[in-house]
C-alpha cells in the first residue's frame, strides 16, 4: 500500500457509542444490558458533530459497526426497520462528504436481544440464515457507500469460558460453560462468516472482507521447553484457531486433539467444510492491546487482559486495569501474523484505558500520548521491515462505554465525553491532549493539513 493510502483512523463500536432513543425502532441487543447507562454517549443524536470533530483529525477511516437490532429489531423480523437503515445511511454518507474510508464490522459483541431468548443466540443454527437477511440488506443498502467490512468483532473470545459470551447465547444464559455448545456457536459465526464472504464476492465484487481477531503476544515465562510448549498451545488455541479457519479455509490440524481432550465432538457438514474452504477472507484485521505471559507451572491468572490474563512479565508495566502494556508486543504480532498467514493486516483497535481527569476545561493524558505513540512507532518499525499493515485505527475516536467493565469511566477516546456512570453530566465533548498529538502525528505522517 502506498504510504499516502495508508488508513490512519478512529474506532467505536454501536452499542458502545450510540444509545437508545425513543422512536428509533430499535430492538434491546444482547450487550445493551451491559452498560450502566443507557444513552450512552450518544453518538446516535451526536453523530454528526463528533464525525466533523474526528475528521479535524485528517483521519483516512473511521471503524465503526452496526447494530443488527436496529435492523431487524428481534432479529427474526421479515421487514427492516427504515428508521435505523436511514440512520446508518447518514452516518456513512457523512463519513464520505469528510473523505472518510468507512470500516464497518456486522457483528460488535451484540446480536437482538429476542433472539438470544428464543432461540439460545449462537448456538443455534438458524441465527445464520438471519444473520445473511441482515447482512444482505445492509450490503444492498450501503454497497455504494462502504468498501471494507468485518464479520465478528473478536471472534476468537469463544474460545474462552468468559466475559459476554452469554450474552450472544455462546454460552448458557446462566454463565455455566458447557464447551460443546460453545465451539458448536462459534462454528455457527464460522459459517455465517464464510456465508458472508461467499455474499460478497459474488454479489458485490468490488467489497473487501475481513475477519476480527483479539491478538496477543504470548511469551514463555522462562526458557523452560514446558513453558514455551504452553505458551505454544495458547498461541494455538487463542491466536491461531479461529484464525486459520477465516484465513486458511479449515481447522487447524492441533484442534482435533483439542477436542477429543474435552469431549467435544462438533456437528460440521462436508457442505460446510468445502464452503470454509471457498470462502476465506481478503485481509485479516486485529485489535492489539496486550501481550501474555504464561507458565506451565503455574496457571494462575494474576494480570488481565481483554481476552485472557496471565502471569507477571517483569520487563513490562501494566495499566490501571492491570493488562500489560507492550508495544514491541504489537512489532512481534504483525511478522508473526504476516509470516503465517502473508495477507494484508488492519489494526482496528489498539489504545488505552484509563481515568481521565479535567482540569481547567483540558483533559491531559500524556499517558496515552506515551502509549499510542510506542506502538504507532513499533507498528511503523514492522512495516519498514516488510509486513503489509493497511490501516492503523486507534480504539477510540471518543469516550465510550468499555466493554469489559460496562463503565465510562475506563476511558479510551480521543475525545473526552462529559458523562459519569450514573448516567450524569452534560455530554459536552473536549478534545484531549491526545487528540492534538494524533492530529499532529497524523499530519507529519501524511503531510494533509486540516483546516
Ligand atoms: C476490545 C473490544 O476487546 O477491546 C472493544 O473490541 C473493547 O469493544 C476494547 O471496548 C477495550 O476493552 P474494554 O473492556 O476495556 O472496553
Amino acid at each position: 500500500m502506498k504510504k499516502k493510502d495508508f488508513m490512519w483512523g478512529v474506532s467505536i463500536s454501536a452499542h458502545q457509542s450510540e444509545g437508545f432513543a425513543p422512536g428509533d425502532g430499535k430492538g434491546r441487543n444482547s450487550s445493551d444490558f451491559a452498560s450502566k447507562n443507557t444513552r450512552s454517549v450518544d453518538f446516535y443524536n451526536r453523530y454528526e458533530e463528533d464525525l466533523r470533530r474526528l475528521a479535524k483529525l485528517g483521519i483516512r477511516s473511521f471503524r465503526m459497526s452496526v447494530d443488527w437490532s436496529r435492523i431487524y429489531p428481534n432479529g427474526d423480523d421479515l421487514t427492516p426497520n427504515e428508521t435505523g437503515l436511514a440512520y446508518y445511511e447518514r452516518v456513512l454518507k457523512l463519513c464520505r462528504e469528510l473523505g472518510i474510508e468507512p470500516i464497518v464490522t456486522l457483528s460488535h459483541f451484540e446480536m437482538p436481544y429476542r433472539l438470544t431468548q428464543s432461540r439460545g443466540g449462537w448456538r443455534d443454527a438458524g441465527c445464520i440464515d438471519l444473520f445473511l437477511r441482515y447482512t444482505e440488506t445492509v450490503f444492498q443498502r450501503y454497497q455504494g457507500l462502504v468498501k471494507y467490512w468485518l464479520t465478528f468483532n473478536e471472534i476468537n473470545f469463544a474460545v474462552t469460558d468468559k466475559s459476554n459470551l452469554p450474552a450472544l447465547g455462546i454460552q448458557n444464559p446462566d454463565g455455566k460453560d458447557d464447551p460443546q455448545k460453545r465451539f458448536q456457536a462459534l462454528h455457527h459465526q464460522f459459517v455465517a462468516a464464510a456465508r458472508v464472504v461467499e455474499l460478497a464476492h459474488r454479489k458485490y465484487p468490488a467489497f473487501e472482507i475481513g475477519c476480527m481477531l483479539s491478538y496477543f503476544a504470548i511469551y514463555p515465562k522462562t526458557c523452560d521447553p514446558a513453558d514455551i510448549l504452553e505458551a505454544q498451545r495458547k498461541q494455538g488455541l487463542l491466536n491461531h484457531f479461529c484464525a486459520d479457519v477465516m484465513i486458511r479455509g479449515h481447522y487447524p490440524y492441533f484442534m482435533d486433539a483439542y477436542f477429543r481432550q474435552q469431549g467435544i465432538r462438533l456437528q460440521i457438514t462436508p457442505q460446510e467444510r468445502q464452503l470454509l474452504a471457498e470462502n476465506t477472507v481478503d485481509f485479516v484485521s486485529i485489535s492489539y492491546y496486550t501481550s501474555n505471559t504464561v507458565s506451565a507451572r503455574d496457571r494462575t491468572e494474576v494480570c488481565s487482559g481483554n481476552l485472557v490474563g496471565g502471569v507477571i512479565n517483569p520487563y513490562l508495566q501494566r495499566n490501571d486495569w492491570n493488562w500489560h502494556i507492550d508495544p514491541q508486543g504489537l512489532r512481534f504480532v504483525l511478522h508473526e501474523l504476516y509470516e503465517r498467514y502473508e495477507k494484508p493486516i488492519m489494526i482496528v483497535e489498539n489504545g488505552l484505558g484509563a481515568i481521565d481527569r479535567v482540569e481547567d476545561g483540558k483533559v491531559h493524558d500524556p499517558y496515552r500520548i506515551q502509549y499510542l505513540r510506542e506502538h504507532i512507532g513499533q507498528m511503523l518499525l514492522a512495516m519498514a521491515e516488510g509486513v503489509d499493515v493497511i490501516g492503523y485505527n486507534l480504539w477510540s475516536g471518543i469516550d465510550l462505554v468499555s466493554a469489559s467493565t460496562g463503565s465510562v469511566e475506563k476511558r479510551y477516546g480521543l475525545v473526552y465525553v462529559d458523562l459519569d456512570d450514573g448516567g450524569n453530566g452534560t455530554l459536552e465533548r473536549i478534545e484531549k491532549d491526545s487528540y492534538y498529538w494524533y492530529q499532529q502525528f497524523i499530519q507529519e505522517q501524511t503531510g494533509r493539513r486540516q483546516v
